[in-house]
């Protein structure tokens, strides 16, 4: 098949990360006869430098006709500064709500051969394995935003229809897996989160009949994430909160490098990136772990491009490279030999060539 990606490496540790992703994808491409046509494109703080706004127009006119958007990471303190008038953040947002990518999959999935990378107990955190539906167009984020010298103001809207689409992606989902849902919330404070669990429980009833569904308080899920994670199979929640749980959830698989995203809407035309940031403390290093923004990919090609084959192919590959005990600093534990982002990028490459 041919497949056109817009690909926006950003800043920081994102091109790094990205120039990986993309070696590997050039390896799906020329073993399974597929060719992806890649547009780099400036975006964030970089775009910022070059002509004053995080999104061109000539970049988001690239992303709403490409089958699909590869993003490396944005961000860092050159373009931090409290009075700053454009920020790169900015333009990821905007980018997410002119692409209509209102579900955010984060999934957080446990390579055994890691289990010691992570600050948690083993026994904890044996079998765990579970995906984030992120609401991501909608929520404090993006409401109406106020500022005086005494005060400040962030509006947190949702509608019926915003919590009903996002539902419904996450029961699906549930329904593939353990169809095991809960939705998270903070409804003994918040307005909104009494109409998100209102209208949760609802599409649920009418619409999900086999996928159990249960109610958690945002501040109660974040202890039990990490006291009993095995029991989580889908999580839904709204956009702040899932910005905050799923950095939680990271520590689960042991790396905030290790987790990819999928943020998608109604057609099949998605934004695929690493859960982490710019890292600007280790960018140019060249010491980043490709792996979030790898697994990105694989998900880029079972759900943007219905390539199934190839996004199992190159997870299985992933998974061998880490059981044959590839680990970049992140990850590496004491007297474990650490490999640079490129080494890292070559022993997925490796695996690669065996599996498939
Ligand atoms: C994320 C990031 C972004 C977010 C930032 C960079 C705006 O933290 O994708 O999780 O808060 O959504
Ligand atoms: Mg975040």
């Amino acid at each position: 098949m041919k497949a056109r990606i817009a690909v926006l490496g950003g800043d920081g540790i994102g091109p790094e990360v990205i120039a990986e992703g993309l070696r590997c994808l050039e390896a799906i491409g020329s073993s399974f006869g597929h060719e992806f046509a890649l547009t780099h494109l400036p975006f964030g703080g970089a775009a910022i430098d070059a002509c004053g706004d995080p999104l061109p127009e000539s970049t988001l006119h690239a992303c709403l006709t490409a089958d699909a958007v590869l993003l490396g990471a944005i961000g860092g303190p050159k373009w931090s500064a409290p009075d700053a008038k454009v920020r790169p953040e900015q333009g990821l947002l905007r980018l997410r709500k002119e692409l209509g990518v209102y579900a955010n999959l984060r999934p957080v999935k446990l390579h055994s051969c890691l289990i010691g990378a992570s600050t948690i107990k083993p026994e904890v955190l044996e079998g765990v394995d579970l995906v984030f539906v992120r609401e991501l167009t909608g929520g404090i984020y993006f409401g109406e935003k106020k500022r005086d010298a005494l005060s400040a103001v962030d509006v947190c809207t949702y509608t019926v229809t915003e919590v009903e689409r996002i539902t419904r992606v996450a029961a699906r989902l549930a329904q593939q897996r353990r169809r095991k849902l809960t939705s998270i919330d903070k409804s003994n404070v918040l307005e909104t989160s009494r109409l998100w669990r209102e209208v949760a429980t609802r599409v649920r009833s009418a619409e999900f009949p086999d996928v159990a569904l249960d109610h958690m308080l945002v501040d109660a899920a974040a202890m039990h994430l990490i006291r009993r994670p095995r029991d989580f199979d889908v999580l839904v929640t709204e956009n702040m909160f899932g910005d905050i749980l799923t950095d939680e959830a990271s520590m689960l698989a042991g790396s905030l490098g290790l987790l990819p995203s999928a943020s998608l809407g109604d057609g099949k035309r998605g934004l695929y990136e690493p859960i982490h940031g710019s890292a600007p403390d280790i960018a140019g290093r060249g010491i980043a772990n490709p792996v979030g923004t790898i697994m990105s990919i694989a998900m880029l090609l079972r759900h943007s491009l219905e390539l199934t084959r190839e996004a199992e192919t190159l997870e299985v590959a992933v998974s061998r490279a880490l059981e044959g005990g590839a680990r970049t600093p992140d990850i590496a534990m004491s007297g474990e030999r650490a490999l640079t982002t490129r080494e890292m990028g070559d022993a997925v490459l490796g695996a690669l060539s065996r599996v498939g």
